[in-house]
């Protein structure tokens, strides 16, 4: 099985970057410049016009597309493909200035002032016609042009406006949702504090005392933001109804809810701007960017994505900048592609020479030396990424599923006393996303390649389904769950799961509510938060089924856990609670569910994964043990797979792959069946697909 190429006129993986022309058009010879160096470094595309509103319509009656035209041409000319985007993230002075009402008003009250961008208003008629003009005109001109790969409408959008424009949608949508106050005074739990609502009118979104209106902003944010989206791509539609449109997300950020807004766009697209220090703790920080990744593949349900922006070396953004070290670049590029990613552009082809990010990395430095090192690494890149055509549009087998879902995110954060809200950033601000950055990097550690669904998801196509602090149940997603386990899946959940409701209210009778207390056969009602330096004992229970062996100090929480028959793997070993289950297996019907109680260690929780995928026969993408800080991540057209082999640690290691391997990118491939990997080295092996 194959999908289409993200680009219908290419073939191979994309490799691109953002290009910014019109801050040069005064330049000629940089222009020239640029189209003498895009082959150089082996980008075919680029994305452009993202913040050039001003330079197509300098004033409210003036259209300037002649710059835009000469680019476009000029691109085709050069056998090179636009990704044209829409405007909308950066609007011109001139119409902030007459048009107040199209800025932004953020949660503290005040309007945003003319400049910045991504400070726009979802609502306003007034910026929402003036978006459609300058979209319906590009989409007029250019849907024929022989350069047009692909529309990249906005840039990140996101943030939530505050205007009263805004809240009056926000009123109509809790009006359509509970269709009486009445309704939406029991939800909401509204006799807390007095809060009981005569009119909706009353509502602010900026009150954080009720749970069930934290949540529901949330869903509200991100339904009106996506509904933005679709106007802008509605506008491009009626000329050119054909090309892809994509928009870049921004991993799993967190007050949006991303799985709303794919079913607007055609594909996927990502940036990533990790910090890939060599250290102790690299493996850490590119396990959790592999989520993010097989997040965006899995948005669209295994299809492939883009990778938009990332940088060829330094960010200007975040703490010290260091310098990607040498081989970094190569291995971040093929990360992004060993989870599903069809291309890899980046933020920036240039550096400009002015603005508030003339020192961030670029490919072309403003010593605008093409042998300058980090030219040089992305030439290499473009070399790989070459020699990987066959990978194009190729999904990835994955046994194991995880649920990944915004609610239960934005219902954590909002439970004050889950770890305190304030003051700070405390562990409760980060506990959903912390368990599931934890949990993937379990399969992510033994090479077992990982799709996420959202918790209304099918587990249907998966052995083993992951599912950390599930805390938010929606009606439906226990009965499905239970049903599943019962026909054989092996669940695993956590700390924090089954507490609450779709309303954010409280579920009644012990944890994890809605009858999976049977399938874990496990209850919990007390929940020990640690402060950060307390850890409390794990230890094993001799002769386990699993065979785990390893004392484990807990961080963070533990649920106290009473089992209700299922098999305790370990037991804590400290507190007033100790000798009580923390680690739990039980056969529920044909299948299994473990429930780990505890936050424990990264490289602990890689080994309790391990024996679970060795006891359930799961498939790993080579058969030898990884060490900490290798994965292993495979593509798949069903009859060949290519075997992407990462090593994030700053040691060459030698790795076992099993027979039938060839080294797809060239030189020498592995002997004996090992094959050995540099100090954060990359290798990409072909091979038979196995039945
Ligand atoms: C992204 C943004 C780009 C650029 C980049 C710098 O978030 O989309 O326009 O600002 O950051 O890292």
């Amino acid at each position: 099985m194959r999908y289409p190429p993200l680009n219908p006129r290419h073939s191979h993986l994309i490799h691109g970057a953002d290009w910014n022309p019109d801050q040069w058009l005064e330049r000629p010879d940089i222009l020239d410049e640029d189209f003498a160096l895009f082959p150089r470094a082996g980008l075919d595309h680029l994305s452009v016009g993202i913040f050039a509103w001003a330079a197509v319509q300098p004033a409210p009656d003036v259209w300037n597309f002649d710059w835009l035209d000469r680019i476009m041409d000029r691109l085709a000319a050069a056998g090179r493909f636009a990704i044209l985007a829409t405007p909308s993230a950066g609007k011109p002075a001139w119409l902030a200035q007459a048009h107040p009402e199209v800025q932004r008003v953020w949660e503290a009250g005040n309007r945003s002032e003319i400049g910045g961008r991504m400070n726009h208003c979802w609502t306003s008629p007034v910026f929402r016609e003036r978006v459609a003009e300058v979209d319906h005109r590009l989409a007029e001109r250019y849907s024929r042009h022989p350069a047009l790969a692909m529309w990249h409408v906005s840039n990140e959008a996101s943030g939530a406006c505050y205007c009263e424009l805004c809240r009056a949608e926000w009123h109509h949508w809790l009006q359509r949702k509970y269709g009486s106050l009445a309704e939406l005074n029991r939800r909401w739990w509204t006799p807390f504090w007095s809060h009981a609502y005569s009119d909706w009118t009353q509502i602010d979104p900026k009150d954080h005392c009720l749970d069930g209106m934290w949540l529901d902003w949330r869903r509200f944010t991100s339904e009106h933001i996506a509904g933005f989206l679709g106007h802008e791509i509605a506008a491009l539609r009626r000329h050119c109804p054909l090309v892809p449109v994509t928009s870049n997300f921004m991993g799993s950020v967190p007050d949006l809810d991303y799985w709303r807004f794919a079913p607007v766009l055609d594909v996927i697209s990502n940036d990533a701007y990790p910090v890939y220090q060599p250290g102790e703790h690299l493996w850490i920080q590119a396990s959790n960017d592999a989520f993010n990744f097989d997040l965006d593949r899995s948005l669209k349900g295994n299809r492939p994505w883009l990778c938009m922006e990332s940088s060829p070396s330094t960010i200007n953004w975040a703490g010290p900048a260091k310098l990607k070290r040498p081989g970094i670049h190569a291995l971040e590029m093929l990360q992004n592609i060993a989870h599903g990613a069809d291309g890899v552009c980046y933020f920036q082809w240039r550096q400009g020479r002015g603005g508030h990010e003339k020192y961030h990395g670029a490919v072309l430095g403003h010593d605008r030396d093409p042998s300058a090192r980090v030219f040089r690494e992305v030439q290499d890149v473009s070399t790989m990424l070459g020699k990987l055509d066959d990978v194009v549009g190729t999904p990835v087998p994955a046994e194991v599923g995880l649920i990944f879902d915004w609610e239960s995110d934005w219902a954590i954060r909002s439970g004050s006393g889950i770890r305190e809200r304030r003051p700070g950033l405390p562990w409760g601000q980060t506990a959903y996303q912390g368990a599931c950055k934890d949990h993937y990097r379990g399969a992510w550690g033994n090479g077992l390649p990982v799709q996420m669904i959202n918790g209304d998801g099918d587990p249907a196509p998966f052995t083993l389904l992951i599912a950390p602090a599930m805390y938010l149940l929606r009606p439906g997603m226990a009965e499905r769950l239970a049903a599943w386990v019962r026909g054989g899946g092996i669940l695993i959940s956590t700390y924090l799961c089954g507490m609450v409701d779709e309303d954010n209210l409280v579920l009644e009778g012990g944890w994890p509510g809605q009858g999976l207390s049977e399938v874990f056969g496990v209850r919990y009602q007390e929940i020990d938060f640690l402060p950060d330096a307390d850890r409390v004992p794990l230890a094993p229970v001799p002769a386990n089924s699993l065979g785990w062996e390893v004392t484990v100090d807990a961080t963070d929480v533990c649920c106290l856990l009473r089992s209700l028959g299922a098999e305790t793997i370990a037991s804590y070993g400290g507190e007033f609670y100790a000798g009580t289950p923390a680690i739990t297996a039980h056969r529920y019907g044909a299948g299994t569910a473990y429930f780990i109680g505890a936050q424990l260690p990264a490289a602990e929780l890689v080994d309790l994964y391990r024996r679970i995928a060795d006891r359930h026969g799961l498939r790993r993408a080579i058969p030898g043990r990884l060490p900490l800080g290798v994965t292993a991540q495979v593509r798949s057209d069903g009859a060949t797979e290519h075997v992407f082999l990462l090593n994030f640690t700053g040691i060459g290691q030698t790795i076992e792959v099993g027979p039938g391997c060839t080294n797809a990118l060239g030189g020498p491939g592995p002997a004996d069946g090992r094959m050995v990997l540099a100090a954060h080295g990359v290798a990409v092996l072909r091979r038979t697909t196995q039945p």
